[in-house]
């Protein structure tokens, strides 16, 4: 049984969105809603597995990541755009799921590794069944493409690996689909402005390592300009970045803005210097980011407006869902209570 395409991401509500999360994930959406079904979740619940987080603080994040897709171009009369505490059957899918995946798959997650850090004792349970919940994001709509940053694809073998197991032990063959990860364009796994060898993140403690959508158009070309590089000039070729990390992560920048491939990037600024380059880069951060950035203060304006669209995204996942989360629960025996 072939499934329907359908696409599902998502990004959780903990921090400010960045330059990794736009290029990455929500940049790759725009030509996706194009073509295909899409659902666009905000994760609230996996935004509980961190340290504590502010209750107001999460509450204003999560319109916060709804304004961003839309202000990106995600269109909420096309796409589903919904937050997914609203949708209770994300939770009990995960809860099967936490039953069908293995201890020692989970043991495999790198992002655990990195995010609980040396005190693995003190990391919420959350945080380590965390990639269950991913997994019933998906599955529970049987979404088949689900766009994503480099960052993420383990956790997508993971999800393939539940679905797969799923459908084995229950002889439920083809009942869920093996989603496709989508890691698209030259900008996959965007790296601090710091550091070439760490991935732009919320979490990085200095704020010159990552563009916000919410930074000012000044503030955006002067972390640009203070973007570490080394002291040579640009390369004539893809392979002159080779070894050059901070180098090779600002022309991916240029190439994923320009829609272009890193090869015409360096080609056409072959043997410039940075501070040229730079001020280039700035220029269409800027060009790229601004409206996106005059938008989002629009809509967060009227949190009600947003309230309203989540709403509305909620009950039609809802819907969708429903008929998803009883076949599973025909499929693994659960006696339904009739009255
Ligand atoms: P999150 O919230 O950490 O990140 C959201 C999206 O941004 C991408 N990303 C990056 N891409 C390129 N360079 C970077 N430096 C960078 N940093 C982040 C991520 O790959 C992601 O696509 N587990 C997910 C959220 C999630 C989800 C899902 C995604 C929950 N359920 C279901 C897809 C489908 C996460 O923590 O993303």
């Amino acid at each position: 049984m072939p499934h329907k395409p359908l696409v599902f991401s998502g990004i959780q509500p903990t921090g400010n969105l960045h330059l990794g999360n736009y290029l990455g994930a929500i940049r790759n959406w725009i030509g996706l809603q194009a073509q295909h079904e899409c659902m666009f979740c905000v994760v609230d619940l996996h935004a509980l597995t961190g340290d504590f987080l502010d209750p107001a603080l999460l509450n204003t994040a999560t319109r916060r990541v709804a304004a961003a897709y839309i202000a990106s171009g995600i269109d909420p009369a096309k796409s589903i755009i919904f937050n997914q505490s609203q949708v209770p059957a994300h939770a009990e899918l995960a809860w099967i799921f936490n039953c069908v995946a293995r201890v020692g798959w989970l043991n495999r997650m790198t992002q655990f590794k990195d995010k609980a850090g040396k005190d693995r004792e003190r990391a919420s349970a959350g945080l380590y069944v965390y990639p269950n919940l991913m997994a019933a994001d998906v599955l529970l709509y049987k979404a088949t493409h689900v766009p994503v940053g480099e960052d993420q694809k383990q956790h997508l073998e993971l999800m393939r690996d539940i679905a797969q197991k799923f459908n084995n032990d229950y002889g439920v063959p083809e009942f869920f689909p093996l989603p496709e990860p989508l890691i698209m364009g030259p900008a996959t796994r965007v790296m601090s402005l710091r550091d070439g060898t760490a991935k732009m993140s919320k979490s990085d403690p200095s704020e010159t390592s990552r563009i916000l959508l919410s930074d000012p158009p000044e503030r955006i070309v002067e972390k640009i300009r203070k973007a570490r590089t080394d002291p040579a000039p640009l390369p004539d070729s893809v392979e002159g970045l080779a070894g050059r990390a901070e180098a090779d992560n600002l022309v991916a920048i240029y190439a994923a803005l320009s829609g272009e491939t890193k090869a015409t990037v360096v080609a056409r600024y072959a043997g410039a210097l940075f501070s040229r380059f730079k001020e280039d880069l700035g220029e269409r951060l800027v060009s790229v980011l601004a409206p996106i950035r005059a938008e989002m203060l629009r809509l967060e304006d009227d949190p009600s407006h947003i309230n309203r669209i989540l709403a509305e995204g909620s009950a039609r996942a809802r819907a969708r869902a429903a008929p998803v989360l009883q076949d599973v629960f025909d499929i693994v025996g659960f006696v339904k209570a009739e009255r």
